[in-house]
C-alpha cells in the first residue's frame, strides 16, 4: 500500500495564521484571510495545508501558549469562521491539519488557574509541581527555551512548576491519567468537527524523567549558541515511556477513518525514527528537519538521504522538511539562486513534502528593527540570531499597500522587495521560482515515480548531486548541481536517451538528451528516461 495514502503522496503546506492573509485590517492574518487564499493554494497544487496555532491565548509564544484548547481566538475568528474554512478546503478536495500542542498550555488556561489555586485542588498534579531543593534553588537545574531556568516559584503555595518554554508555558502532567484523557478529547473534539490530522508540537518532549534527575552539562556548548544548550536534554525528554503516549494519540486518530499524526522532534536519525513505533503504531510522520542543519553540499545532502532512508523502519513512511516558522528561511540559508534547487530536491525526493509558506515565492528573512521584535526568544536572548521573527513575515501578494496582506499596519514587516517579490508579479513571469515550484508540484502529481516511486542509483560526483526515482518502467534522473560551476549529469548506461522534463531555469523543457547532458551552475534537471 506504499504511497497510497493521502499524506503519503500528499504535499504539506504550512501557514503560520498571522501572516497569511489579513482579512479585517489589523494587520494580522486570520481563518478568513486562508480562506480568501484557497484558490491561490488549489492553483499551486498543495494538498493538506497544516495552521499553526489559531487556539484563544494570550500570545505570549504566539499562539503556541493556549488558553482553550477547543476554541479560536477573536484575533483570527470564530468557530464558524473556522467551519467554513475547513467546508472550503474539503470542496477543494484538500486537507485540514491543526497544530496541536499537548506538552504545555498557557498559564491563563482554566486547567493551570486551577491547578496552582491550592495544593490539594484536584487539578494539582495535571501541571508538574515540585518543592524547592533544600537551600530554595530549583528541584533540578533543568534549563527552559528562550532562556532562563525551567521552574519557577510559585509564592502562594511554596512550590515550582516546570516548564520547558516561557514561564507563561506550563508544562501539562502526562503520568496523569486525567491529562491524557481531557487531552484525547480535545482531538476527539476537533476529529468530530472533519480535521483531517495534527502536526504535535514538540511530542518528545512529554514525558520527563520520573525521578527529575540532573541534565547533564553539554561538553560541546559555547557562548553564542542558545542557553539551553548547556545541557544535554538527557532527562527532560525523549524518555522511552514516550512512545505509550504517541500510541495513545495515534490510537484516537485511528478510531476515525484517513487521519494523519505528524510529529514534531528535533533529535539525531536513530532516537527520531523510534517515534513510528516498533508496530509503527507511532506517529504517521516524525518530523524529519535534517535538511534544514546540512551544510549545502551534494555530498552532504547525499549522505543525509541515504542514512536516513536505511533508518526508516520497514512500512515507515519517508518526509521531508526545508523549512518552517522557527528556522531561517531556505532562501537566506543556501542563497536566492540555490532555493530553486532545493525546492527541486524537496519534491523529487522520497516522502512527503513540507512546504512552509511564502517559500515558493523566494521569501527571505526580513531583519526586524529593534523596536518591532515580537519573538520571546529574542526578547530574551537578544542580538544572537536565535529571533523567529524573520521567518514570520507577512506572505507578499500583489504590488500595493502592505503587497496585499493586510489593508493597515502588518504586525511585522514584509520584505523590503515586497513590491516585485510578490504572489500576483511570480506569477506573471514564467520562469520565476513560484512558477518552478508549480510546476515541480504538477509534476509529482502526475508523475508515480516521483511520489511513490523507488529511490535508487544515487551518486555524487563533485557538486553534482544525481538520483533516479523509479515506478514500473517509469524512470526519472534528476541531477542536481549544488556548485557554481557547471556539471555534466551522465544517463545510466542502460537509457537509451532521455528528454527533459522541468529545468530548476524553466528553459529546457523538452529537450532531448543522449549520454550526457550539462548543467548550469545552480540548476536541477527532471529527465525522463528512455528504455
Ligand atoms: C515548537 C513550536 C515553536 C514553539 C515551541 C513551544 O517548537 O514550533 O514555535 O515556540 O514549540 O510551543
Ligand atoms: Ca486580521
Amino acid at each position: 500500500m506504499a504511497g497510497s495514502q493521502w499524506w503519503q503522496h500528499g504535499i504539506v503546506y504550512q501557514i503560520y495564521p498571522r501572516s497569511f492573509q489579513d482579512s479585517n485590517g489589523d494587520g494580522i492574518g486570520d481563518l478568513t484571510g486562508i480562506r480568501q487564499r484557497l484558490d491561490y493554494l488549489a492553483w499551486l497544487g498543495i494538498d493538506a495545508i497544516w495552521i499553526s496555532p489559531f487556539y484563544p491565548s494570550p500570545m505570549a509564544d504566539f499562539g503556541y501558549d493556549i488558553a482553550d484548547y477547543c476554541g479560536i481566538d477573536p484575533m483570527f475568528g470564530t468557530l464558524e469562521d473556522f467551519d467554513r474554512l475547513l467546508a472550503d478546503v474539503h470542496a477543494r478536495g484538500m486537507k485540514l491539519i491543526l497544530d496541536f500542542v499537548p506538552n504545555h498550555s498557557s498559564s491563563e488556561h482554566p486547567w493551570f488557574k486551577e491547578s496552582r489555586s491550592s495544593r490539594d485542588d484536584p487539578k494539582r498534579d495535571w501541571y508538574i509541581w515540585r518543592d524547592p531543593a533544600p537551600d530554595g534553588e530549583p528541584p533540578n537545574n533543568w534549563l527552559a527555551n528562550f532562556g532562563g531556568p525551567a521552574w519557577t516559584f510559585d509564592a502562594a503555595t511554596g512550590q515550582y512548576y516546570y516548564h520547558a518554554f516561557l514561564p507563561e508555558q506550563p508544562d501539562l502532567n502526562w503520568r496523569s491519567p486525567q491529562v491524557r484523557e481531557a487531552m484525547c478529547d480535545v482531538l476527539r473534539f476537533w476529529l468530530d468537527r472533519g480535521v483531517d490530522g495534527f502536526r504535535v508540537d514538540v511530542i518528545w518532549h512529554l514525558m520527563k524523567d520520573e525521578q527529575f534527575r540532573d541534565n547533564p552539562p553539554n561538553p560541546g556548548w559555547h557562548p553564542g549558541m542558545p542557553s539551553i544548550d548547556r545541557l544535554l536534554q538527557h532527562y527532560s525528554c525523549d524518555r522511552p515511556d514516550i512512545h505509550d503516549v504517541v500510541a495513545q494519540m495515534r490510537a484516537v486518530l485511528d478510531s476515525y477513518p484517513e487521519r494523519v499524526l505528524i510529529g514534531e522532534i528535533y533529535l539525531p536519525l536513530e532516537r527520531l525514527v523510534a517515534y513510528y513505533g516498533e508496530q509503527l503504531e507511532g506517529a504517521h510522520l516524525p518530523f524529519n528537519f535534517q535538511l534544514i542543519f546540512a551544510a549545502w553540499k551534494a555530498e552532504e545532502i547525499a549522505r543525509i538521504v541515504a542514512e536516513y532512508e536505511a533508518a526508516l523502519p520497514a512500512g515507515g513512511w519517508p518526509n521531508w522538511v526545508l523549512s518552517n516558522h522557527d528556522q531561517k528561511r531556505i532562501a537566506t540559508r543556501v542563497g536566492v539562486a540555490e532555493a530553486r534547487i532545493a525546492a527541486m530536491l524537496l519534491l523529487t525526493l522520497r516522502g512527503t513534502p513540507t512546504l512552509y509558506y511564502g517559500s515558493e515565492v523566494g521569501l527571505e528573512d526580513v531583519p526586524i528593527p529593534a523596536d518591532r521584535v515580537q519573538d520571546p526568544w529574542e526578547k530574551n536572548e537578544p542580538g544572537l540570531g536565535f529571533g523567529r521573527d524573520p521567518a514570520r513575515t507577512p506572505m507578499p501578494w500583489a504590488p500595493g499597500h502592505a503587497a496585499g496582506f493586510t489593508t493597515g499596519t502588518p504586525w511585522l514587516p514584509l520584505n523590503a522587495d515586497c513590491q516585485e517579490r510578490n504572489v500576483e508579479r511570480l506569477k506573471a513571469d514564467d520562469r520565476s521560482i513560484l512558477c518552478l515550484y508549480r510546476r515541480l508540484i504538477q509534476l509529482r502529481r502526475t508523475e508515480p515515480a516521483l511520489d511513490r516511486g523507488a529511490y535508487v542509483h544515487a551518486h555524487v560526483e563533485g557538486d553534482l548531486f544525481a538520483y533516479e526515482r523509479r515506478h514500473g518502467d517509469r524512470r526519472l534522473l534528476v541531477g542536481l548541481n549544488f556548485g557554481h560551476n557547471p556539471q555534466t549529469l551522465t544517463l545510466p548506461a542502460d537509457a537509451a536517451g532521455g528528454r527533459v522534463l522541468l529545468s530548476t531555469h524553466l528553459d529546457r523543457e523538452g529537450a532531448m538528451v543522449a549520454q550526457t547532458v550539462a548543467l548550469r551552475p545552480a540548476e536541477g534537471l527532471i529527465v525522463a528516461l528512455d528504455g
